[in-house]
């Protein structure tokens, strides 16, 4: 029996319609010194929803920052002693390892409820997430889970946090080797980024948030991606100014792509903002996480513009551009777990994650990103060959 899925079926009633429409506001703050005991900021933010004080506040902090920045529990408390009448810590700062391997760490979301539920935390009190972005990731799902929704204000301490993977919507922990398998949709209350929390990253970490800037750079803004390039010096030598005017860019081209996408979270299949992400997902996880999520993406994207060259989109000296740019950062643009075939499952699992077609963006010109529905695995293999002649060159250059 053949049945028409489009005639109407006596079975059934008919459908109640609804639809339900929620807009999220949250502002990302600019500052130094937060907990400086002058900078009102903080208090501000929690103030500003001019309820019962003082709120019930728990702080969760990466032991990688706290690692260079012993002073930091000190100041928290002093700071919740100074401002009593707004906010109170709840309980002693949790802290937390941070790194790749926090997300890799199912028990920890459980530590988190545990102290949600032992401090009395309600859907109006706040966590307050500070550290890089595994630790903002990890914490944002826990405080989305935990009665359903407690109000999330991120404190971003590294570059990546702070441009990118801080100001969004999402959050999530790696499950089944991976990545970000469990997570939500879920806005923050309020973003604080610090810049003074920069000056003690490594060299490596200051350099990885620069990789997401090329990335929105390259598919939304050409002149962005030319202050990049004419700045890599400055970046490299860690001109702060220079890098607050790019995590500044970055972020602001990040929340307009959230903001007027029409596709804040994700339900389609597209996600430019993930250019380069699906090799570099899958880097990261076959290289046992020795890569940064940063590092990852940068290859990725060298990865991407070069199939986006093979495939006549972008021209050679725009491409050239692009790799020499990314390796002027100093970011290394070929691994040996390129040449893996294992990963190109990391396709499947990217259109996995994004459910429906497989959407992945390539690039019709520095600045215009351009969608592509299917791939051609051989060309891909001579893009790989193509990134890793490309280092080779640039290692005897420099010897
Ligand atoms: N939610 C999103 O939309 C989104 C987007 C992009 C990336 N991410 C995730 O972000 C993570 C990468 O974040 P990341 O690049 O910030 O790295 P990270 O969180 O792994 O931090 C890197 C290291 O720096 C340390 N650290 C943090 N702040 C420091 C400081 N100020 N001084 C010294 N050390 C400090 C950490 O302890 C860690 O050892 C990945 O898990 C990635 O999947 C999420
Ligand atoms: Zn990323």
């Amino acid at each position: 029996m053949v049945v028409d899925i489009k005639q109407k079926s006596r079975f059934n009633l008919q459908p109640i319609s609804q639809s339900v429409s929620v807009s999220f506001n949250y502002q990302i703050h600019f500052t130094k010194n937060l907990f400086d005991l002058k900078n009102p900021l903080l208090a501000q933010v929690i103030t500003a929803d001019e309820e019962t004080k003082p709120k019930k506040v728990l702080a969760v902090v990466d032991a990688g920052l706290l690692q260079f920045n012993p002073e930091l529990v000190w100041q928290l408390a002093a700071y919740s002693k100074f401002y009593a009448e707004i906010l109170t810590l709840a309980v002693e700062p949790m802290i937390i390892p941070g790194g790749e391997a926090a997300k890799n760490d199912r028990l920890l979301v459980e530590k988190i409820h545990q102290q949600i539920h032992a401090a009395g935390l309600c859907r109006h009190s706040y966590l307050l997430a500070i550290g890089g972005g595994a630790v903002l990731d990890l914490v944002g799902y826990a405080a989305a889970t935990a009665h359903r929704g407690i109000r999330l204000i991120r404190v971003p301490t590294t570059v990546l946090a702070q441009n990118d993977s801080g100001v969004g919507v999402k959050n999530g922990i790696n499950a089944f080797g991976k990545k970000n398998f469990l997570g939500t949709f879920a806005p923050p209350y309020a973003v604080i980024n610090d810049s003074t929390f920069l000056t003690t990253l490594s060299d490596r970490d200051w350099r990885c948030g620069i990789a997401e800037a090329v990335k929105v750079a390259l598919i939304k803004d050409a002149h962005f991606f030319e202050f990049i390039h004419t700045h890599t010096a400055a970046l490299v030598n860690r001109d702060m100014d220079t890098m607050e005017q790019l995590i500044y860019r970055c972020a602001q081209l990040h929340l307009e792509h959230i903001a007027n996408s029409g596709d804040a979270f994700e339900m389609g299949s597209s996600r430019p903002l993930d250019f380069g992400h699906w090799a570099a997902h899958k880097l990261e996880h076959l290289t046992d996480y020795s890569l940064r999520h940063g590092e990852a993406v940068a290859i990725g994207i060298a990865l991407d513009s070069t199939y986006s060259y093979l495939l006549g989109l972008l021209d050679w000296l725009q491409w050239q551009r692009i790799l020499n740019t990314l390796s002027a950062l100093g970011f290394t643009l070929y691994v040996p777990e390129l040449a893996q075939q294992s990963l190109f499952r990391g396709l499947s699992e990217f259109r996995e994650h994004l459910g429906g077609e497989l959407t992945l963006t390539f690039l019709q010109q520095i600045g215009q990103g351009f969608e592509v529905h299917e791939v051609d695995i051989s060309l891909y293999t001579r893009a790989i060959l193509l990134l890793q002649d490309f280092g080779e060159k640039r290692r005897s250059f420099s010897n």
